[in-house]
């Protein structure tokens, strides 16, 4: 791996008291090409620009998938990342569904590695910061024919993030637009899912929402997901989330989430959720909790939930299972539990 430091550092110039997310980036970022059929040599270099023409193919055709992961500092002050290889896989299923080459272990994982110890200074000891990094893979030939690129390129930048939002959200359930369809790319984490999204999302804040529930194409009728996250809705003394399909990310928090819920004994339901369910229990007062699961937010609490004009007050206890579940992924990551599932990688 080739690495080249910045001659200079430029962490004393970011506020850690005032971290907007996603704005701030590290000293040094990874890149690595894939051209002529064959991972070139990785390169951590000081982050910066890209070189490429206005005829870059991603730009184009949208070639592009990324991943969202953190690295935390615990108590002991030791940098770790939480379940890197499940975020190596993941990118190399968007990227064999976007016909992108596989990213190599060593690449993503080893290069990822040296990296966050390169700039582990940037990782800060926190409930509610930490370092956000963004692995992702782009085709980066330049020609406009519609067709594969040959070329790819892979990079990692890393920006210290606060919490993604200020406080519990309202979310519109979206009976127009849809995010995925069956036999698309859902499941992936292709850039384009979250720039069809947009349009959807700035409809729902004009009604005063801060994001959509998605619902199924075919007809409206089935909860997906949450905005950018899966969601978890508390019925009763159920704990519900739709199923993985190959319209559903299978994100990584709530892979952890079901696994620490199930392991404290919470019953929880993997199974298609009716749009008229959730709102039969939202007005018979069924329905006690919801709340998004992600990376970015971790545990994104929702206090209204609005359906064809209606709008329903979900509660939001202080010591519900959201904030439970906040607690228990904070202690794991911040050493104050054991890691009985061996989930904190350190670098
Ligand atoms: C995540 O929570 O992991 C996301 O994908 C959000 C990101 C688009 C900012």
């Amino acid at each position: 791996m080739k690495i080249t430091l910045a001659q200079q550092s430029n962490l004393e110039n970011i506020d850690y008291d005032n971290l907007p997310f996603g704005v701030n980036f590290t000293d040094h970022m990874l890149v690595c090409h894939f051209e002529n059929g064959a991972w070139q040599e990785p390169e951590i270099r000081p982050f910066g620009n890209l070189n490429a023409t206005f005829a870059l193919h991603a730009l184009h055709y949208g070639q592009a998938a990324f991943e969202g992961m953190k690295a935390y500092r615990n108590q002991e002050g030791e940098v770790a990342l939480f379940r890197p290889e499940r975020n190596w896989e993941r990118l190399n299923k968007s990227a064999e569904r976007l016909l992108m080459p596989q990213v190599p272990h060593e690449v993503f994982i080893d290069g990822l590695k040296k990296l966050i110890e390169i700039d582990q200074a940037w990782v800060p000891q926190d409930e509610v910061k930490s370092l956000y990094i963004r692995p992702y893979l782009f085709s980066s030939s330049e020609f406009i024919a519609a067709r594969p690129s040959e070329r790819y390129t892979f990079a990692i930048i890393c920006s210290p993030v606060g919490p993604y939002y200020a406080g519990a959200v309202k979310v519109k359930i979206e009976d127009v637009f849809t995010r995925a369809a069956s036999g698309g790319i859902g499941f992936t984490k292709a850039a384009g899912n979250y720039g069809g999204a947009f349009y959807p999302t700035a409809k729902a804040i004009e009604e005063g929402y801060n994001q959509v529930i998605w619902t199924d194409h075919a007809n409206h009728e089935l909860i997906e997901e949450s905005g950018t996250m899966n969601i978890m809705l508390r019925i009763g003394d159920k704990m519900i989330t739709p199923p993985l399909t190959d319209r559903i990310l299978a994100g990584i928090t709530r892979d952890s989430i079901v696994t620490l819920l199930r392991e404290w004994g919470h019953d929880v339901e993997e199974r298609p959720i009716k749009v008229a369910e959730v709102v039969e229990a939202a007005r018979n007062g069924e329905l006690k909790e919801a709340f998004g699961m992600g990376t970015a937010a971790v545990v994104s609490v929702i206090q209204q939930i609005g359906f064809k004009g209606e709008r329903f007050d979900i509660p939001t206890p202080e010591d519900g299972i959201a904030s439970k579940i906040r607690k228990g992924l904070n202690d794991i990551r911040l050493g104050r539990v054991e890691d009985t599932h061996n989930w904190m990688v350190k670098v």
